[in-house]
């Protein structure tokens, strides 16, 4: 017989981590969604950037700080992210967690609309390394266009919530965020600019690489 999931088995071998505590302490403190990265694919975050040697690390979606914590840690000396946040509010809340974690000059955010905020980094022949897509789900198509054509060579693209809470498998699901969803994944597997592969454990993540 076993007991619980395999994520919690994954989890419970892991010692308690401070930083990533404090953020989800302080979310729930603040009344703010509990909807941060899950903690295994926090430790991946963390992997891809360290293995990749990304310097410029675009995110999409701030919140508390969670995921900001995971991929600030993977970067090395100079290295940056940047974080695209709606509410002024949450990214004031993330950097102060970053900035608690030691990792405060590691990070600027830019608050609105991140479709808007891209339009200009694109404007601006910004590239980056990375990208961490998870925000509002039925932007995924639009943020996966901006992120390949805001990469360098070579560059990594994550995206988070891949299933929707088992919503994207559910032919009975037609909202538009799910449809978008469906099309993000359908892109991320067959798009020939992109090499990848989708993560089926805790709620789906996407993974692929810019093809040089
Ligand atoms: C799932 S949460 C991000 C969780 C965070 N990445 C983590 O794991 O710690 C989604 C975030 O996207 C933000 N968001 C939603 N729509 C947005 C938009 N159009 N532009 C920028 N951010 C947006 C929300 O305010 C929320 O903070």
């Amino acid at each position: 017989m076993t007991v619980g999931t395999n994520e919690e088995y994954v989890d419970s071998l892991y010692v308690r981590d401070v930083d990533l505590e404090r953020v989800k302490e302080g979310i729930r403190a603040l009344g703010m969604p509990e909807i941060s990265i899950a903690s295994g694919y926090g430790r991946l975050l963390t992997l891809l950037v360290q293995t990749s040697g990304a310097q410029n690390i675009l995110e999409i979606g701030a919140l508390g700080g969670y995921s900001g914590i995971c991929l600030a840690r993977g970067l090395q000396e100079g290295g940056k992210l940047l974080s695209l946040e709606l509410k002024q509010e949450y990214a004031d809340v993330a950097y102060n967690h970053l900035q608690q974690a030691g990792l405060g000059e590691k990070v600027d955010y830019l608050v609105g609309d991140a479709m808007e905020t891209l339009k200009g980094l694109a404007a601006e022949k910004r590239r980056y390394d990375f990208f961490f897509i998870d925000a509002d789900k039925g932007s995924y198509p639009h943020y996966l266009e901006f992120a390949i054509q805001l990469s360098n060579p070579g560059a990594l693209i994550v995206g988070d919530n891949t299933s929707m809470h088992g919503r994207v498998l559910n032919p009975a699901e037609n909202g538009g965020s799910v449809k978008a969803m469906r099309q993000f994944n359908e892109q991320i597997a067959t798009d020939p600019r992109l090499e990848s592969t989708i993560l089926p454990a805790y709620d789906g993540l996407a993974i692929a690489r810019v093809k040089r």
